[in-house]
């Protein structure tokens, strides 16, 4: 994927989902719905999920994928390390994000400039997204969460970000949040579940040209992805809910008679398609 590529595709519909996966039947319910509705899907692998998967393996499968005509791109998704990001380039993923959110601004912008300099030299065919701000949680969280102010993205510190890196892409944070935690505490104050800051989205957007990516989706409502769309987001990252989805779902096949690998993970694979699908419609049409 180039820019010309990805910026022709957000054309086409209004955001895309991008969806995690560490198993086949995550990758196959994947398929199944770019089948269905024709709208494209990215699917990601974090390094924990790309080293159970076989970074070799998801790849070559995606490959396949692709050359039946399905819409799907590949993201190595949070390289926390300059190697692992050098690594997916090698491998040609459609995209990478380097995630340096943990490092201090003048270390993040240094390593990214490195991703995307690596990147310019070995396949331009890879485009390379930044993230910016700090985003807390993980799948597992179950107690309350806290975001504090210097979490979120300065939309200035944003636009110097993009202008040192030449990043493709921006992770922001905006009051999203990894997973799906009980409460959240922003500034100070408990409120139920994550509440996103749609004019910080917005003056972001203003300020930085590249399209941004939001990630933490999992738990928010209709209304709010359509209003984080609206006021500039172009990527929707969702994986938490649909780890749900596959865990509960699973336990339920077990519990029937059959020891037939195929027959337990099939309604799994087929709830996951259906929610792959309800997204990718929200998203893209709105
Ligand atoms: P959630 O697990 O909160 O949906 O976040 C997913 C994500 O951002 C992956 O990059």
């Amino acid at each position: 994927m180039n820019k010309e590529e990805l910026n022709n595709l957000l054309k086409k519909g209004r955001a895309l989902l991008h969806y995690n996966v560490s198993t086949f039947e995550q990758f196959k319910a994947g398929i199944e719905a770019v089948k269905e509705t024709k709208i494209p899907l990215i699917i990601g692998v974090s390094e924990g999920e790309r080293n159970y998967f076989g970074i070799n393996y998801i790849e070559d499968l995606i490959d396949e994928a692709k050359e039946q005509g399905i819409k799907v791109f590949l993201n190595a998704d949070h390289c926390k390390s300059i190697n692992s990001a050098k690594e997916a380039i090698d491998y040609k993923f459609d995209f990478v994000l380097f995630d340096g959110s943990e490092l201090n601004l003048q270390e993040n912008i240094l390593r990214t400039k490195k991703v995307v300099e690596y990147r310019n030299k070995k396949n331009k065919n890879t485009l390379i997204e930044g993230e910016i701000g700090y985003l807390t949680g993980h799948s597992d969280i179950e107690g309350i969460i806290e975001l504090k102010e210097e979490y979120f993205t300065d939309p200035e510190i944003a636009e110097e970000f993009v202008k040192k890196t030449k990043v493709d892409l921006l992770a922001i944070s905006v009051g999203n949040v990894h997973g799906i935690p009980k409460g959240v505490k922003i500034k100070g104050k408990l409120v139920e579940k994550p509440k996103l800051d749609f004019k910080r989205i917005k003056e972001i957007k203003e300020k930085v040209k590249v399209p941004l990516v939001l990630h933490g989706g999992s738990g928010l409502n209709k209304k709010d992805y359509l209003k984080a769309i609206e006021n500039g987001i172009s990527i929707i990252h969702i994986n938490t809910e649909f780890r749900n989805i596959w865990k509960k779902e699973l336990e339920k096949s077990l519990k029937k008679e059959s020891i037939v690998p195929y027959k337990i993970l099939n309604p799994v694979v087929k709830k996951i398609t259906k929610k792959i699908i309800f997204y990718q419609k929200l998203f893209w049409l709105g």
